[in-house]
């Protein structure tokens, strides 16, 4: 079957997969990546699908009512995956209105947009889909008592970040509940892998260990995060997109909570390995610092829904997914090189500066 998806935020840390796989996966498919390329987006992130015949990237800003209704004409778009966000929380508690603006706006302008245009085609919402990639952060926090996430658990986020994306959620399900557009929403834990930009803990903490600079640890370490290798969650975005029931929600997690500090202390041994630096040689860059405003103590997703339904479930050990990872930021130096000094920004910059 032909189809047209639209995914949003494409040049991202999880989007870029998302990408990866629809490109390679679904030839059939015309896959369009709308992505603003604020500082997280990166288009050498797709350098290997770039040209394939079914790939098609636009830069635009999911704010831009105007342009996004005109683009879903524009391509007859009939699915969209949406991931484009401010994704930070520590930019969040810094700048708390630009997220508003592209989580909860952003979101809106894109809902409202596919609105109009799937109720003006014969068929209105029929093979239609609008998914809606959200985070566990709207849950709120747990304690250290075994309590996990369910789907039914109640909303309670703590963060700027967490409060704009909660907002959005609310919004597409409210764009079910009131004019039937087939909805579904995921909610996952903590991403891990290639291409992070490296404001978040593993490819920060990878980078710093290789230069020798310090690990800033938010307050003692103790927080607890649930750690999802993120080509496994490109693959349930793929499993729940075609087979996942309307209005539905399911979350999505690892099963692998970890205490920052013991991840930590992995990372250090991981990438002292690869160096050839004796065991133990990075410990003392641990570092720590006040800790993050109103920081979540523990996140922990219950994914049984997806399994029992769906049949996903991560299929990397959590010591080969970090293993993979530190290899790969270890053996792409160019890439955070490029990321670190701002180049990759510039670059784009220049180029589309006259369109
Ligand atoms: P990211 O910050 O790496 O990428 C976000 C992408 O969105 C970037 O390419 C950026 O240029 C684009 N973008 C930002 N504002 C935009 C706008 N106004 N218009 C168009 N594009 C815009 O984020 P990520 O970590 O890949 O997260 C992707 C999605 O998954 C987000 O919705 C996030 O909330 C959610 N999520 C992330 C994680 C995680 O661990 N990273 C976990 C669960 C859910
Ligand atoms: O849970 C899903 C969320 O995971 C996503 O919705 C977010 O987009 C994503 O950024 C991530 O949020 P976190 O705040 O958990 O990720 P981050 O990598 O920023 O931090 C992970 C943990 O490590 C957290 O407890 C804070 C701590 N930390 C982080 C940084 C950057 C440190 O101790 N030091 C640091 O320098």
């Amino acid at each position: 079957m032909k189809r047209n998806i639209l995914i949003t935020g494409g040049a991202g840390f999880i989007g870029s997969h998302v990408v990866r796989l629809f490109v390679n996966n679904y030839p059939q498919y015309n896959i369009i990546n709308l992505d603003k390329l604020t500082y997280a987006g990166n288009l050498a992130n797709l350098a290997d699908v770039q040209n394939a015949p079914n790939y098609t990237f636009v830069r635009a800003d999911i704010c831009d009512y105007d342009t996004i209704l005109g683009l879903l004409k524009q391509f007859n778009i009939d699915g969209i995956i949406h991931l484009a966000a401010e994704s930070h929380v520590d930019r969040s508690i810094r700048d708390p209105f630009a997220f508003a603006r592209t989580n909860v706006m952003g979101t809106l302008s894109l809902l409202q947009a596919a609105r109009i245009y799937w109720e003006s085609l014969p068929e209105r919402y029929d093979g239609k889909r609008f998914y809606h990639i959200s985070t566990d952060e709207v849950y709120g926090a747990l304690e250290f008592d075994g309590s996990m996430f369910t789907e039914h658990t109640r909303y309670n986020p703590h963060s700027p970040y967490s409060a704009s994306k909660a907002s959005s959620d609310h919004f597409v399900r409210a764009y079910h509940d009131t004019y039937g557009m087939p909805t579904i929403v995921t909610n996952c834990s903590n991403n891990y892998g290639a291409y992070q930009f490296p404001e978040k803990l593993i490819p920060l903490f990878i980078n710093n260990i290789r230069h020798r600079k310090p690990l800033p640890v938010y307050g003692k370490g103790e927080n607890v995060r649930d750690w999802l290798y993120v080509e496994d969650h490109a693959r349930a975005i793929d499993t729940i997109f075609h087979q996942g029931r309307i209005a539905e929600t399911y979350n999505i997690g690892g099963f692998n909570e970890w205490r920052n500090i013991d991840l930590i202390k992995v990372l250090i041994e991981t990438v002292d390995r690869h160096l050839g630096n004796p065991e133990g040689y990075s410990l003392d860059l641990i570092t720590y610092v006040t800790d993050r405003l109103g920081h979540d103590l523990r996140y922990a997703i219950d994914s049984t829904k997806l399994k029992n339904e769906l049949g996903w479930q991560p299929s990397l050990q959590f010591e080969e997914g970090i293993d993979c990872t530190v290899a790969w930021y270890l053996n792409n130096q160019e890439w955070m090189d490029n990321v670190t000094s701002g180049d990759y920004m510039r670059y784009y910059d220049e180029m589309y500066k006259n369109r």
